[in-house]
């Protein structure tokens, strides 16, 4: 196992009618700015739970955080918490939302170009502070310090992290995603489990704890996932469900062990040409990386087939994941998303080459032509 150190300050607060007790979270007289999508709160309650519950506070509303969450909108958000002068960010929605607002959080005190922080990575000294209240279970924004944010005007999708935007709180009360589409909940269930691959799916280190943690939300999602879709109000399954989604990203089972993130980042670039939602193009993607990487990945793939899957060979857990992301409806094959075009492999790679990033992956294993193939492997219906 390697060395490592471990924090989480997000506090959780979860269950059902968790949002009528934030206030107690909040000092007296703090100015709130809540902050929204495009609309799923007020139609699902959370929007009058959420003022019900600050109706003791002074709070302003920013709505209209797109998924994918623009800067150009963001920026608007940033003009206004400056001048409200607001004291706390309280984010409502899923991990559009949840991103956005950690980028206002760390655009308000910043001084210098705010896209900095996502382009050069720019140092985030101080953040505005931010709570959560998710409705979307996949991303782990909710207790984890990254976001995820897009440039249309350029083209980019891309991550920073930052210690300041860790949530203070976060309240996952599963009634709040019953409303999601089904679609919505199959791409949170490959999120979710995609985030644990990326942190177990490496080469082993003995780190038998972690591991397992890790297997145990594997088999945790392929359990629920389908209950979870099937019946919506279900309320224990919705909450395991919820619950996995958290703990694959909040710090925990990457704990002292290698880390892969070579799907999320050939991923990203397919949102950021062709729109397709974030799960999906992990989907997209994973099974064929993992062909591609067989030799490096050869001990963690049998033992992933044998763990989670109960099958001898690595093609067969391979196998078995593209089965489950399908049954879910959620294709794993670029041919079947619209619009991509043939060159795709090309022009990532080209992307890459143009951002100076040349390796991916544990041990820098997935370089860009190994990119180059994995993408015209899913292309090759
Ligand atoms: O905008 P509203 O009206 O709220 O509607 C949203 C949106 O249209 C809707 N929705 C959310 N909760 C709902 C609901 N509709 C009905 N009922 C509810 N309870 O769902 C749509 C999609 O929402 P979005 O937030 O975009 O989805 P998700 O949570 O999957 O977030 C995706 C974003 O997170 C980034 C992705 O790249 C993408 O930009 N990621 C963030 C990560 C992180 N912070 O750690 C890690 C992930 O790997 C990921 O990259
Ligand atoms: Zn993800």
């Amino acid at each position: 196992m390697f060395n490592f150190e471990y924090r989480n300050p997000t506090k959780i607060i979860f269950g059902k009618g968790q949002i009528a007790t934030i206030a107690k979270e909040i000092s007296p007289g703090t100015k709130v700015m809540l902050t929204c999508g495009g609309g799923s709160i007020k139609a699902n309650g959370v929007h009058e739970q959420t003022m019900r519950a600050l109706a003791g506070c002074e709070v302003i509303e920013f709505g209209g955080i797109e998924p994918n969450p623009e800067y150009e909108t963001l920026m608007r958000a940033v003009e206004l918490g400056r001048k409200e002068k607001v004291g706390l960010l309280l984010a409502a929605g899923g991990g559009s939302v949840l991103d956005g607002t950690k980028f206002i959080a760390a655009a308000i005190p910043f001084k210098g170009d705010e896209w900095d922080i996502v382009r050069k990575g720019a140092a985030v000294e101080s953040a505005t502070p931010l709570a959560t209240i998710l409705t979307l279970p996949a991303t782990g924004s909710e207790s984890n310090p990254f976001a995820v944010i897009s440039r249309r005007g350029t083209g980019e999708k891309l991550a920073f992290s930052s210690d300041h935007c860790y949530p203070k709180f976060a309240v996952l009360d599963p009634e709040t995603t019953y409303s999601l589409p089904r679609k919505q909940v199959a791409n949170g269930i490959v999120d979710a489990f995609m985030h644990t691959m990326e942190q177990y799916l490496t080469f082993p280190v003995h780190a038998e704890l972690n591991d397992r943690f890790a297997e145990s939300i594997l088999q945790t999602l392929i359990e629920v996932g389908p209950k979870t879709l099937a019946d919506p109000n279900d309320h224990d399954a919705r909450a395991t469900f919820v619950w996995s989604a958290t703990m694959a990203l909040n710090g925990l089972i990457g704990c002292g062990v290698p880390q892969d993130w070579a799907t999320h980042m050939i991923g990203h670039e397919l949102t950021a040409l062709y729109g397709i939602d974030h799960a999906r193009t992990l989907a997209a993607v994973a099974p064929h990386l993992y062909r591609v990487c067989r030799e490096n990945k050869a001990e963690k793939l049998q033992q992933y087939a044998k763990r989670v899957w109960g099958e001898e060979s690595a093609e067969a857990g391979i196998r078995r994941t593209e089965e489950f992301f399908e049954s879910l409806g959620v294709p794993t094959r670029l041919a079947r998303y619209e619009g991509v075009q043939a060159d795709t492999p090309a022009l990532v790679v080209s992307r890459f080459e143009a951002r100076g990033e040349r390796k991916f992956g544990e041990r820098g294993i997935v370089d860009l032509k190994a990119v180059e193939e994995i993408l015209r492997r899913s292309l090759a219906a």
